[in-house]
């Protein structure tokens, strides 16, 4: 294993490793955050991480160059002495972490995991390397009070990062002391191309919801699971904007599976074409008709990757998990004069995680926490006021990664720029996307139109729901491969839910250079919109308890679709503050309306925040003001977390535009 010369290849370890390091010794650290730099071997006399290339990314053990970053951190690990036989790590918590955070350990010893954390979360000690298979080389979810044996007596020697899947910053290191066994990796084999799912372009679209076996790994059988029109994503709706397109879906689905409801979102459309959780279902064996008119006040809405999918009450994280969730681009043909690049050069990807079966059947996390819910936790005297307070630690993050639906696909590409429109279409997870060979995204836009201005940023962070439009360059890189992977959250937000690490997909640039593509200074002008300067709402989002539990909750508050929580007259504009007053990061949705962001923490937003957006980051403390006008229909919209399982926990609240008074 040698570094085939690849220009960009050191530039890339920077880019996946950066932020890694955090909190650990230095010498340890800074050789993790060296090329590649998760896998360097325990022992002074067994090293080297060669590096390869991009996308075969493996790191052979015992021979080669011995490189210094690996001697240091080999004594920042303390390798001079011998590793115990039995280890434990103690978890303390969201902000403490694990302790300790480097855990040396002999070969063939145990490991034990004990959850402490005051605060009664489950948490996971998953490692970031992966099999063959792609699965983690081990993942052990740990309920509050609970200890735990960790399957590594059969790991070689090496270094094997780890964090909480559920709450990703929460990192440690654990050091195997004994011979290393072949190799160390995260980056999975990338065997099958990306696909993107049929697309749809009728004024009118009908989409049947069935029961279908899709392939999502490459080997072994396809995996069975709700879809729309028998794929996974659902079939991409592409629209020109501003232009009325009405949707039948038909409820074909299973009878158990019951009643569903498709929400457009970022969408603009009546109160009962918005998707209720509670109202206007489709009931099994029946169908319903969505008008979605594409415009606001009768301009067209600004062209953007948009999705939908189901947002059925109590059952929206199972829903989307199972698969009911699809793309829905509008195009405008205003933007053409843009330049930017165009047709098979704009990619739309949706991001999303899930856990499989050895039979590559997906595994059903819902029935897990009902069980949960109704045994032991709520029957036990002394889990009574945990057993809510349990969920937080079983939200459902997967331990795969899927691009358009498949795990580690790659895709051909030419010397050029592409448009890349990526959704994070996951229930839970947040990403922060970054190029492996350290080239920076120039983002456009984001879920809900183009930017005013491009903004070059080395890695973006999406949690769940969230959509960015980028042009990634790959000139001048014929013959090289491209990762797309998401690295641990790199803005240091110290309490913020982490990002997980993962590559991703992999692009392989050769052939004839692309059309030339050029991405202006000026893109899109948000329209002036007179904020008044009260704030109509205060929307606050926490943690809170009742006699049953605690819960995640809006003003106090959990979600009930007969009450309003607040009223606005139609044709008004206000502006709102959406505060987390919880220690957990939220993604919050707004419904409806083109929202602009004021202000993030009293301050101007970040220049990638000053386009319309519908759902924002609220890291724990943290505030945003958004304004919009509330246009064309009256009726109830939905305001809540897009961490589904928070919102089918009741972290969702409503807000009725009304007819204004004369
Ligand atoms: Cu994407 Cu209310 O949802
Ligand atoms: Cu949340």
């Amino acid at each position: 294993m040698q570094n085939r010369g690849e220009p960009d290849e050191r530039r890339r370890g920077r880019a996946l490793g950066s932020g890694l390091g955090s909190g650990l010794g230095s010498g340890l650290g800074s050789a993790l955050r060296s090329a590649l730099g998760r896998r360097l071997a325990g022992r002074v006399t067994a090293t080297t991480a060669a590096l390869a290339l991009a996308g075969t990314a493996v790191v052979m053990m015992g021979q080669g160059r011995s490189g210094t970053t690996l001697e240091a951190a080999a004594d920042g690990a303390g390798a001079q002495t011998t590793a115990p036989n039995s280890a434990t790590i103690q978890i303390l918590g969201i902000s403490q972490g694990f302790s300790p955070k480097v855990t040396p350990v002999a070969k063939g010893g145990t490991l034990t995991i004990v959850n402490d954390d005051p605060d009664h979360f489950t948490h996971s000690i998953t490692s970031n390397a992966i099999g063959p298979s792609g699965k983690p080389l081990f993942d052990v979810v740990v309920k509050p009070g609970a200890t735990r044996s960790v399957p590594i007596s059969t790991l070689g020697g090496g270094t094997y990062t780890y964090v909480c899947r559920f709450h990703g910053q929460m990192k440690g290191t654990l050091v195997i002391d004994g011979p290393p066994d072949g190799q160390i990796s995260n980056v999975p084999k990338f065997q099958q191309p990306l696909v993107q799912p049929p697309r749809l372009h009728g004024r009118h679209i009908r989409i049947v919801m069935r029961k279908a076996k899709v392939r999502v790994l490459p080997h072994g059988p396809r995996t069975r699971m709700l879809t729309f029109g028998g794929s996974f994503p659902g079939p991409t709706i592409v629209r020109r904007t501003g232009r009325d397109t009405k949707v039948t879906f038909v409820n074909h689905l299973p009878r158990k599976d019951g009643s569903v409801t498709i929400h457009q979102h970022g969408g603009h459309q009546r109160s009962k074409d918005d998707g209720q959780p509670a109202a206007y279902l489709i009931k099994h064996g029946r169908k319903r008709t969505y008008d979605f008119p594409l415009r606001d006040g009768g301009t067209p809405l600004p062209a953007a990757l948009r999705f939908y999918h189901d947002h059925r009450m109590d059952k929206t994280a199972r829903n989307n998990w199972f698969g009911l969730q699809g793309m829905f681009l509008t195009t405008d043909p205003r933007e053409r004069r843009l330049g930017l690049p165009k047709r098979k050069y704009d990619i739309p990807l949706a991001v999303t995680d899930r856990t499989f079966r050895k039979n590559n059947s997906l595994t059903n996390p819902f029935r897990r926490m009902a069980r949960e819910m109704s045994g032991a936790m709520a029957n036990d005297p002394s889990m009574s006021g945990m057993a809510r307070a349990a969920k937080p630690g079983m939200e459902t993050v997967g331990q795969q990664v899927l691009v358009n639906g498949r795990f580690a696909p790659y895709k051909r590409v030419r010397p050029g720029r592409y448009r890349l429109q990526i959704l994070n279409s996951s229930l839970f997870s947040s990403y922060d996307f970054a190029l492996s060979n350290g080239r920076p995204f120039t983002q456009i836009g984001t879920g809900s139109g183009l930017l005013p201005h491009p903004v070059v940023r080395p890695d973006i962070l999406l949690g769940p729901a969230q959509r960015a439009d980028v042009v990634v360059d790959f000139r001048g890189l014929a013959g090289t491969k491209v990762l797309l992977s998401s690295i641990p959250r790199t803005d240091g937000s110290p309490n913020g839910t982490g990002s997980r690490e993962a590559a991703l997909m992999q692009f392989r640039v050769r052939g004839k250079p692309a059309p030339k593509a050029r991405i202006p200074f000026s893109l899109a002008s948000i329209r002036h919109l007179h904020v008044p300067r009260k704030t109509a709402k205060v929307w606050r989002f926490g943690l809170s308890k009742d006699r049953r539990g605690s819960y995640w909750s809006i003003n106090g508050k959990r979600f009930n679709p007969r009450r309003v929580d607040h009223k606005v007259a139609l044709g008004s504009t206000e502006r709102w503050k959406l505060v987390n007053t919880s220690p957990f990061t939220h993604f919050v949705h707004l419904h409806e309306e083109l929202w602009r962001t004021l202000k993030r923490d009293g301050h101007a937003p970040p220049p990638w925040e000053r386009g319309y957006e519908d759902t924002w980051r609220l890291d724990p403390g943290e505030s945003v003001v958004v304004a919009a006008r509330f246009t064309d229909y009256t009726g109830k919209f939905m305001i809540h977390c897009h961490m589904l399982d928070h919102e089918d926990d009741g972290m969702m609240a409503t807000f009725q535009v009304v007819e204004r008074k004369h």
